[in-house]
């Protein structure tokens, strides 16, 4: 513990005291940089009756609108910019499933920032320098690749550049050049066991001695598996391009107990999805972000969309966040009752004789949606084995969820595999 407490950076020696001053002070400079520079925070602010100088103690945030996924596509591509364009050193860009790309911007200054954050979360997850550091999550418009690769850096490892797909190459990579620290999503790190397997190579044998897992949802049992088939720590990254990317939360490897949020540079809230009333510590709902020390695209009151909660520090004076239990995109609303792909996920992985391996089906029968749970049998699981999964799978989201589904346990290898980000939800009702 001593060593840790040593490799500190000043923001994670700050006392809860201090910590509070730190925010307010950085929170009231972030509203009015907002306010002066970027029209639609002038607006907004405007139409809700607050000014920058409203703000007097950190409840005070609460009084603040809203900003949306919504309003960052309106105001796409420079729109949210602080700073004139000359001074955005670099631009990342979200995936766009679901409409038009959103874009962020990085000044000098942010992307300091964002490798000091990634640096942190790394040494968090047990990383030193000196370590070599083997990034598989995608590079380029995504923020995980170059977001990982600079944090790496900074932290001062070495670091190997891999990047997502070629899956094949990556196991021979990791078997060469020995790197003792992954950072992948979680999905992708299941495709690389399998093909870690097909190699013939023991995944327990590699050098590897922690995974950095994020992007995507994942829960304690992928946790539990990935941790027993690589003999590897596993702990959780989380973050947003909105916000910065990865690095805006981190879980630490000595008490894998949630996720550390760096609330020097980034203030949560957790709002009732439904009518955006702050919630207190420790009940769950939305999570929202203020930015506090970004230049070039501040967020103000950022609605992720993501579910969890917060809870007090331990292994930092930061608060905790819960893992996260999924998006309220990602809820599946099936005859009145709602269901998220992380709590079949759960169940997928403590049934005896299916892989982890699934994927959620939606069709609509007459006027009915209905769910089929597609999971993956274990190469080594007989068909009795497979039918007692298969009973066990739907009895379990029977009474744990309290809904009917339909549950088919497939061959091995032949659901799709994740090279990045997975997607769980297959929707093939009629629109
Ligand atoms: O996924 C940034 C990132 C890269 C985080 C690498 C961690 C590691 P976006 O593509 O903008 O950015 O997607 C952000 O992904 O709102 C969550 O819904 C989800 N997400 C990210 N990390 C986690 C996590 C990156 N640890 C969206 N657990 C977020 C659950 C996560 N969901």
């Amino acid at each position: 513990m001593a060593e840790t407490t040593d490799l500190l950076d000043a923001g994670e020696r700050l006392g809860a005291q201090e910590l509070r001053a730190l925010q307010l002070e950085r929170l009231r400079a972030q509203l009015g940089h907002a306010y002066a520079n970027v029209p639609f925070y002038r607006e907004s602010f405007d139409k809700a009756g607050v000014h920058p100088d409203d703000c007097r103690s950190l409840a005070d945030l609460a009084r603040f609108p809203f900003t949306t996924k919504a309003d960052l596509r309106e105001h796409y591509p420079y729109g949210m910019f602080a700073v004139p364009r000359e001074r955005i050193r670099r631009i990342h860009a979200s995936s766009g499933t679901t409409g038009r790309p959103t874009v962020v911007g990085y000044t000098d200054d942010d992307l300091s920032m964002w490798a000091d954050m990634v640096a942190r979360s790394i040494r968090a997850a047990g990383g030193r320098p000196g370590d070599t550091v083997h990034v598989a999550y995608r590079y380029g418009l995504f923020t995980g690749g170059l977001g990982a690769h600079y944090g790496a850096e900074r932290l001062g490892c070495t670091v190997i550049p891999a990047s997502g797909g070629m899956t094949a190459r990556q196991v021979q990579l990791i078997q060469d050049l020995k790197p003792g620290i992954i950072m992948v999503t979680p999905s992708y790190m299941l495709t690389l066991l399998d093909e870690f397997e097909r190699q013939g190579v023991d995944p327990r044998s590699t050098s590897l001695r922690v995974g950095i897992f994020g992007a995507e949802p994942w829960t304690e049992g992928m946790r539990r598996e990935i941790e027993e088939r690589f003999a590897i720590d596993a702990v959780d990254i989380y973050g947003l391009s909105e916000v910065i990317g990865p690095g805006v939360a981190q879980e630490c490897v000595e008490t894998k107990d949630g996720l550390h949020v760096y609330e020097d540079h980034f203030y949560p809230e957790i709002v009732d999805p439904i009518t955006g009333e702050v919630l207190p510590d420790g009940e769950r709902g939305e999570l929202v972000f203020t930015s506090l020390t970004k230049e070039a695209m501040p967020v103000i009151r950022y609605r992720t969309r993501d579910l969890t909660r917060l809870l007090p520090g331990t292994a930092r004076t930061f608060r905790r966040m819960e893992k996260i239990t999924g998006r309220s995109d990602d809820m599946v609303i099936l005859r009145g009752v709602n269901l998220f792909p992380t709590q079949i996920e759960e169940i997928v992985l403590r049934t005896p004789g299916v892989a982890p391996h699934f994927q959620l089906r939606l069709t609509r029968e007459g006027r009915l949606d209905a769910l089929t749970v597609r999971a993956e049998a274990r190469p080594d699981a007989t068909a009795e084995t497979r039918d007692d999964a298969a009973r066990a799978i739907a009895a379990a989201v029977k009474d744990g969820i309290g809904v009917s589904v339909a549950v088919e346990i497939v061959e091995p290898e032949s659901l799709e595999r994740s090279v990045g980000k997975i997607r769980r939800i297959v929707d093939l009702r009629p629109s």
